[in-house]
């Protein structure tokens, strides 16, 4: 029998173990993975030397999004492009339903753009900003058809984004009898109004005045609250981007209570700290939550390694530097975002399982695992036979430097510009097909599929 494809002798990272072997892949499956493969592959890639990773999923992108006063800069092509170059073969997005307007249809009208543009596959969650009783008839059908995850933000009041409790109750109680789950940004945005209005009364509006408006005591407040909402109702819960020791502790407590509660972590919540806002190019590091402290990062390292933290998606939300400088003078009107999709799996290799911090199975099931178990993308996120064959091929040893000039995100800056990384995605695939090699993009534009996922998510 003859392969579509065979990837030779690499080292296969799985979240239960390594170990080196052969990959056959037909069609878009993976369909033998053995020792050695003795018949002959149309295409064959030896990959002795190289990391063979499931495809990384990112379950928290911004794209083509509009923050307020600017559309980020990536769109669903330049976006997943700059994915695939990142090792990354799935994201997920959202669809903002607002004014009124139908979820579902919100929803069907934002697929189709991504559909159109993607290099990669991809699914939307479904954001609640404007909810009335009508909203909450259609959930059952959004689970249905469209998507089993929704977004509910605790914050941005004057944005129109945040809804309040009675919302959050009642979008919890309804998506917890049809098996979804509900996720949050959780800030008190009363708490930020409140310091927000305190701070620029007395003049003070540097960048640095972003974090001290959003301290740590929003973020648990806001944490705990969707957790009482979550216990109370019985719904899954998944916390986006969580920040804070204190947060951190709420899940783990909530989680040992047997509460349904789930959290993710960003790379820059990590790996950078407020410090960088008091720099005269602070406001190119803002966005919300803010960055905090060295003893935060290193909490929040500790809590992935304790299978507190599930999940490390980018919150991939890039401006350039000009629309960030506007908001130079006021930190009130700064764009809140940065890019990170392409190096997403780069950095957790390099800060992550080189430093010592997370062994790379670990470094798969953050990134690809239990995204796709938590996110109901069932076809994905293992290396398994009957699988989709998304893969990536990557050099452990390679080092380099990040240059934003040189990546695909259209961002002109990095926050990570000049940081050496150790590792580098050499090959992606994407269910069988070879989408980006060693720089260059292979894969099509609409290549991606919208992936239908199941309805009743993992709750970890
Ligand atoms: O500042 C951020 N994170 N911008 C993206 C929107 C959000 O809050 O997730
Ligand atoms: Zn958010």
């Amino acid at each position: 029998m003859m392969y579509d494809l065979i990837i030779r002798q690499g080292e296969l990272v799985t979240p239960t173990g390594s170990y080196r072997a052969d990959i056959g892949i037909n069609g878009e499956k993976i369909s033998t993975i053995k020792d050695k493969i003795e018949e002959t592959g149309k295409k064959e890639i030896k990959a002795r030397g190289f990391l063979v990773l499931p495809g990384i999923i990112d379950v928290h992108t911004h794209m083509e999004h509009d923050g307020g006063t600017h559309l980020t800069v990536d769109d669903f092509a330049s976006g997943s492009k700059a994915a695939a170059a990142g090792g990354i073969t799935t994201f997920i997005d959202f669809a903002q339903q607002q004014n009124g307007n139908s979820a579902l249809k919100t929803y069907v009208e934002r697929k189709k753009a991504a559909a159109e543009k993607a290099y990669i596959d991809f699914s939307l969650h479904c954001a609640l900003m404007d909810v009335d009783e009508k909203i909450i008839e259609e959930i059952p059908r959004v689970i249905e058809e469209a998507s089993p995850t929704f977004k509910l933000f605790m914050t941005y009041r004057k944005q129109g984004f945040m809804v309040e409790d009675d919302v959050l109750l009642s979008v919890m109680e309804e998506v917890a009898k049809h098996g979804g789950l509900v996720g949050v940004h959780a800030e008190n945005d009363f708490i930020i109004e409140h310091l927000q209005a305190k701070f620029a009364s007395e003049g003070k509006k540097s960048p640095i005045y972003h974090a001290f408006s959003r301290p740590n005591i929003a973020e648990e407040e806001a944490v705990k609250r969707a957790i009482l909402f979550a216990r109370y109702t019985d719904c899954s819960l998944y916390i986006f981007h969580l920040t804070t020791k204190e947060a951190l502790a709420a899940v783990r407590e909530a989680q040992q209570e047997g509460i349904k509660v789930l959290a993710e972590t960003n790379p820059h919540y990590l790996l950078l700290t407020e410090e960088l806002y008091r720099q005269k190019d602070g406001q190119n590091y803002i966005m919300s939550p803010p960055l905090r402290t060295a003893a935060d990062n290193a909490v929040l390292w500790q809590g992935i390694k304790n299978d507190i933290i599930k999940v490390v998606s980018t919150d991939h939300c890039p401006f350039n530097l000009e629309q960030k400088k506007e908001g130079k003078e006021d930190f009130r009107n700064v764009s809140p975002g940065i890019p990170g999709i392409e190096l997403l799996l780069p950095l957790m290799y390099s800060e992550g399982v080189k430093k010592g911090r997370i062994s790379k199975e670990k470094l798969v099931e953050i990134l690809s695992y239990n995204p796709a178990q938590i996110m109901g993308l069932l076809s994905k996120g293992n290396i398994t036979v009957g699988l989709d064959a998304d893969l990536v091929i990557f050099d452990p040893e390679q080092e380099w430097t990040v240059d934003a000039t040189k990546l695909y995100m259209k961002s002109d800056y990095s926050p990570y510009d000049n940081l050496k990384i150790n590792g580098i995605p050499k090959t992606t695939i994407l269910r069988g097909n070879i989408i980006y090699d060693q720089g260059q993009i292979i894969g099509k534009k609409g290549q991606g599929k919208f992936i239908k996922r199941a309805r009743r998510c993992n709750d970890g």
